[in-house]
């Protein structure tokens, strides 16, 4: 097969079949750009230590222009029966500028040509992701700022437990994509190193500069060993990992959407164009989004043990079994992408029907803890508190009525020491507001806080 980078060694071609199953061009000639950029540091610093001229390096400069044109074109002929990203490229410099292009790959081998084109790639997919985690982290901020005040039922158990604020609710998100952001960053400077110069698995008797090439390429610094620099690959499963994590919060915040999005719980409406109908039910305003969201976090972990699984029983160093990274990955990426996108424009549409969550809030005995804590305050110890404020729950739920309604008179059955001011304890407001401390619910902390991730922090 005259069109492969190996003929001669060969007496016989692939079966198609062979050829199909070997081949990652489908998938991987998405990292083409990343794949130019490295050959042209490669180059760059060939030519620097004499390895090849001055005119080569030029040579090789304009048929990558040429090539990175005809790909964004749409013009660029792809062939399977050069399997990979790699060989397409290269096959086509060596048609546009001839020998020099056959020079390009001196000291260098696919090995470590993939695990940069990938480093490349992922690099910038982390910075996207990082972006987008910020966008939403201010999205929420917003809406958590406009509802420092709004109150709604916080849960244990999906139990009433307390009244929170429902800004208070949403910035639990945001610490969530806080961590996040953090764990990527964290990754980030893993994936950000070198492993060009480690050539198929040995490094290269050539007197490369791979200092050169990963100041050129913007790496933080080079890959100390080169049997691990071509087979590593724990920078993508950390992403992987980090991935599934971002899911996992997306995840349970559409949990809490879809619920509170049910008719039967009526907190909040989602915009129509996050909506869709049923073929069959008129009524139907159906919150596909986060159901979707939520479903497609089960692909992302997928993915993560995947590549966990890829990788475990490989001997060192580069093995095929590593062209399998890719479309994991790939997907990983797409998929936090496309729904962070999503989430900042949808979580910034939330329609809040406050008059709901407040009367969600007046069930359940939402204020019953501040009671005990008001008697607690007036000398009792608290598991007694705890006992008299659940026999006063017992009544109202006999009666049928909540703490709130009961008189002074009423409540001074329970405990002497209860006066007037124990109705301002049970208010919601009163509740909230009593938790002003880091980290509380209280709507002046909300404000805060909002306002901390308003300011980036
Ligand atoms: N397409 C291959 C991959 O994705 C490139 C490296 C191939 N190297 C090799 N020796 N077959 O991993």
């Amino acid at each position: 097969n005259k069109a492969q980078a190996w003929s001669a060694r060969f007496s016989e071609p692939v079966s198609d079949l062979v050829k199909r199953y070997t081949a990652s061009v489908d998938f991987d000639k998405r990292l083409a750009r990343f794949d130019i950029q490295g050959s042209l540091a490669h180059a760059e610093m060939l030519s620097a230590v004499g390895v090849i001229s001055a005119q080569d390096r030029a040579d090789i400069e304009r048929g990558m222009t040429q090539i990175l044109g005809e790909i964004e074109r749409g013009e660029f002929q792809w062939l399977l029966d050069l399997e990979d990203v790699h060989l397409n490229i290269e096959k086509r410099l060596v048609e546009l500028v001839g020998d020099a292009g056959k020079r390009l790959h001196t000291g260098r081998s696919r090995n470590d040509q993939v695990a940069t084109d990938i480093r490349l790639w992922l690099r910038a997919e982390i910075d996207t992701a990082i972006d987008l985690l910020g966008q939403l982290r201010r999205a929420l901020a917003q809406v958590a700022l406009t509802h420092a005040d709004t109150i709604l039922p916080g849960f244990t158990h999906l139990q009433v437990a307390q009244p929170v604020t429902f800004g208070h609710h949403l910035l639990a998100y945001a610490e969530m994509f806080g961590r996040d952001a953090e764990r990527l960053a964290d990754c980030r400077k893993r994936v950000n190193r070198l492993p060009l110069g480690a050539a198929a698995l040995a490094g290269t008797s050539y007197p490369i500069d791979r200092e050169r090439v990963a100041a050129t390429l913007s790496f933080d610094g080079v890959c100390r060993n080169s049997l691990d620099a071509v087979s590593d690959r724990d920078f993508a499963i950390e992403f992987c990992a980090a991935s599934a994590l971002i899911m996992t919060h997306v995840s349970r915040l559409s949990e809490e959407l879809v619920l509170w999005m049910s008719p039967r719980v009526g907190f909040i409406d989602l915009a129509d164009r996050y909506c869709t109908g049923s073929s069959i039910m008129p009524q139907k305003k159906n919150p596909d989004v986060p159901e979707l969201a939520r479903g497609k976090t089960g692909r992302v972990n997928g993915h993560l043990v995947a590549l966990l699984t890829l990788m475990k029983g490989q001997p060192l160093a580069y093995n095929k079994d590593n062209q399998e990274d890719k479309e994991g990955l790939f997907d990983t990426a797409d998929t936090i992408r496309d729904t962070l996108t999503i989430f900042v424009d949808m979580a910034a549409g939330i329609t809040v029907k406050q008059d709901a969550m407040r009367a969600a809030a007046r069930q359940g005995f939402a204020t019953a803890t501040d009671l005990a804590d008001y008697l607690v305050k007036r000398g009792l110890p608290f598991r007694d508190a705890h006992e008299t404020v659940a026999h006063a729950v017992r009544a109202c739920e006999e009666r049928g009525c909540d703490l709130a309604d009961l008189s002074t008179a009423e409540l001074q059955a329970f405990h002497p020491s209860i006066e007037d001011d124990i109705h301002q304890v049970l208010t919601l407001e009163g509740s909230v507001a009593s938790r002003s401390h880091i980290g509380g619910t209280a709507p002046e902390r909300v404000r805060i806080e909002a306002q901390r991730i308003l300011d980036g922090a």
